[in-house]
Parts: C-alpha cells; sequence; structure tokens
C-alpha cells in the first residue's frame, strides 16, 4: 500500500512539481489521511513536522520534484515495514492531553518521557510554551513516582537555558551537541547543546536491573 501510493503521487509531484505538494497538503489538513501525511513529512521543507494555530499542518515544500526515486521509496517502505514490526505487538494508546493530567495518573512502574517546546527558543508549535507551562511542568515532575527523562536546551553559542539552573538542578543532567539544519539560510544553522534531565542516573538504572 505504502509502496504504491507513493510511487503515485510520487510520479504526479514529477509531472505538476509543488502544486502537486499543496494539494496534497490541503487534502490532509482536511482528512488526516496518515499516507497524506507520510508523503508531505518526506517532500516538505528540511523534513520539519510544524502545524499551525488551527492545528493545520503548514510547512512549505523542499523544492524537489524528484524527490521519490525508487530507492527512497524502498528506504521509507522498509522503514515503515520496521515500525510496523517493533511496533504493532504492543497495544497503544495515543492520548492528546495536557500533560498535567498525564503525568499526575502515572505510577512507580511507569517511565515518563517528556519532549516539550523549548523555553526561550522559537517555539513555533501551533501552541506557545510559557515560563508558568515550564514551572507547571517542573511542580508535576518533582511529585511523581514514576522515573522521568526531559529534553531540553542546555545552552547554544549566544545564550544558556537558566531555567536548568533556577528549576531543574536539583535533578541528573546528560549534555549532548546537536547541530540543526533547520533554519532556511546557512547562517541560521549552528549546533546547540542539548539536555537531558532524569530524576534517576544510568548508574541506579543498571544496578536495579541487576
Ligand atoms: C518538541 S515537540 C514534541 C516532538 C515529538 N516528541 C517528536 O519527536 O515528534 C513539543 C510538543 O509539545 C506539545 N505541547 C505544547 N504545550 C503542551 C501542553 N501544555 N501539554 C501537552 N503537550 C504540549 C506541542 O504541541 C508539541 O507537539
Amino acid at each position: 500500500m505504502v509502496k504504491q501510493f507513493l510511487e503515485k503521487e510520487g510520479a504526479q509531484l514529477e509531472k505538476d512539481g509543488e502544486e502537486h505538494y499543496y494539494n496534497i497538503r490541503t487534502r490532509f489538513n482536511k482528512e488526516g489521511n496518515p499516507l497524506d501525511f507520510l508523503f508531505l513529512s518526506r517532500a516538505c521543507f528540511n523534513g520539519l513536522i510544524r502545524f499551525n494555530r488551527k492545528g493545520q499542518f503548514n510547512v512549505p515544500f523542499c523544492r524537489k520534484p524528484k524527490r521519490f526515486v525508487r530507492a527512497y521509496i524502498t528506504k521509507i517502505v522498509n522503514q515503515v515495514a520496521r515500525f510496523q514490526d517493533a511496533f504493532c505487538h504492543y497495544c497503544w494508546e495515543f492520548i492528546c492531553s495536557d500533560f498535567e493530567t498525564i503525568i499526575t495518573a502515572a505510577t512507580a512502574n511507569d517511565l515518563i518521557y517528556c519532549d516539550p517546546p523549548y523555553l526561550g527558543r522559537h517555539v513555533d508549535y501551533f501552541d506557545s510554551w510559557s515560563e508558568e507551562d515550564e514551572k507547571r511542568l517542573f511542580n508535576v515532575l518533582s511529585k511523581t513516582k514514576a522515573r522521568f527523562i526531559l529534553s531540553t536546551w542546555h545552552s547554544n553559542k549566544y545564550r544558556e537555558n537558566v531555567t536548568l539552573k533556577s528549576l531543574w538542578k536539583q535533578f541528573y543532567v546528560i549534555t549532548k551537541e546537536h547541530f540543526y539544519h533547520v533554519g532556511a539560510k546557512e547562517s541560521n544553522r549552528s549546533a546547540i547543546l542539548e539536555a537531558l534531565v532524569l530524576n534517576f542516573t544510568p548508574k541506579q538504572n543498571q544496578l536495579e536491573k541487576k
């Protein structure tokens, strides 16, 4: 199904160019077909996943009409197959809700992974992320019996994430440099030091596993 769909829409994209990309984007925002989203996520600018305030996918075209060459379609088909193998044996429940509702329901047997918008960075998700949200997240994570891992940013060559020192300092922090290829211009692309905040240490995890 994925192969036939991408071959058909890829050929149309090669023929009609960006007009076909925007037709599929309009269709997806109306109907929400996951195959359209797969196409858009692979033909949009820099693979960015962004929604506007109306919850509509609004990323521009990648300007590569010949995007869906045979080898690329095969790669995507294999990725979907690997995902299905890895995930379809478990029953998943996806809940769209404010984080506070979900985190307060967690128990000591749970592992919580939080990846909120980065405070103080250009959070152009369809809803913004405020200091109040960061404090609210801190309050619920500080009280949880579950283990948590929080993704946030540490610093870049211009600024640092002050909440790491003001709010999250009691927790275990791991940092890793990451280079973002998001900016339209080369000059906007730079490295950032990412951080993982945990309420347990990897060592603790190893010990408990033994
Ligand atoms: C960095 S993105 C998550 C990306 C995702 N983990 C991924 O890998 O594709 C941050 C997400 O937090 C969501 N968000 C913002 N405020 C929220 C809130 N109060 N409760 C729950 N989710 C929120 C945004 O809608 C956005 O999808």
